[in-house]
């Protein structure tokens, strides 16, 4: 048994899950990890070398090739590498964002991400986000949470996201370009996006980031 229980945290885009898993793992001096950014890292791997989205056997070759790892910056915020250099601000590129949706639906893939994952949280104390966190990688976590919010706050968001970097996005194409990737996502035969039955739904539509990390955090038991 983890002295620290880890919390798993599921839900589409734009919910919240980064922003509240940041929290949590502060308030609660846990790890954060951000499994997208692991697919994110891949795809501009991807990009970079050329290789066709819609080649499978292509993806699954360069999981099992390329070093990508999740690493605490001087800042201690979470940053991204392929090999030894740090690619966390270009994943969240439009590029990339267009295309991470086909990478992450490769079976090979996604047994090489869950597998780097799943020795990540070996010991505990570990907030970790995704889609398949409560259903694959891990299904013991005793503390599970779907995080959901309508389509249009979850759009504007992202949104709000990408304005700070600089990317403007009308309301409209954001909604679409979520409605889309959360449509791959959740209908992939490969660890769909789906609730476990055994995770609590949390919608943050009306709550703040602050909110719901206290709701979370609530939720946690030390193990005695
Ligand atoms: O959370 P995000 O937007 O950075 O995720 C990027 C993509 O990766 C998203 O389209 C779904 C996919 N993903 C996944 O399939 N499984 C995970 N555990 C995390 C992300």
């Amino acid at each position: 048994m983890n002295l620290y229980p880890n919390i798993a945290i599921d839900g589409p885009a734009g919910a919240g899950k980064s922003t509240v898993a940041k929290l949590v793992a502060k308030k609660l001096g846990y790890i954060y990890i951000d499994t997208g950014a692991m697919y994110r890292a891949l795809t501009l791997q991807a990009l970079r070398d050329g290789v066709d989205m819609h080649d499978p056997e292509a993806l699954g070759r360069l999981a099992g090739v390329t070093p990508v790892s999740l690493r605490n910056g001087e800042d201690d915020r979470l940053r991204v590498f392929l090999n030894n250099e740090d690619v966390s601000e270009e994943i969240r590129g439009p590029e990339v964002s267009g295309n991470v949706s086909y990478v992450a639906m490769v079976p090979a893939v996604r047994r090489r991400m869950v597998e780097l994952q799943k020795a990540m949280a070996e010991k505990g104390g570990v907030v970790m986000e995704g889609r398949d966190i409560g259903t694959v990688v891990l299904p013991d976590a005793p503390v599970k949470i779907f995080l959901t919010a309508t389509t249009p706050v979850r759009a504007k968001r992202r949104r709000d996201e990408l304005a700070v970097k600089g990317s403007i996005f009308s309301q409209e194409q954001m909604e679409e370009e979520i409605i889309r990737r959360d449509g791959i996502d959740s209908t992939r035969e490969a660890d769909p996006l789906t609730k476990a039955p055994d995770a609590e739904v949390i919608d943050s539509t009306f709550f703040t980031a602050e909110q719901v990390a206290d709701m979370i955090i609530a939720r946690v038991q030390p193990a005695g």
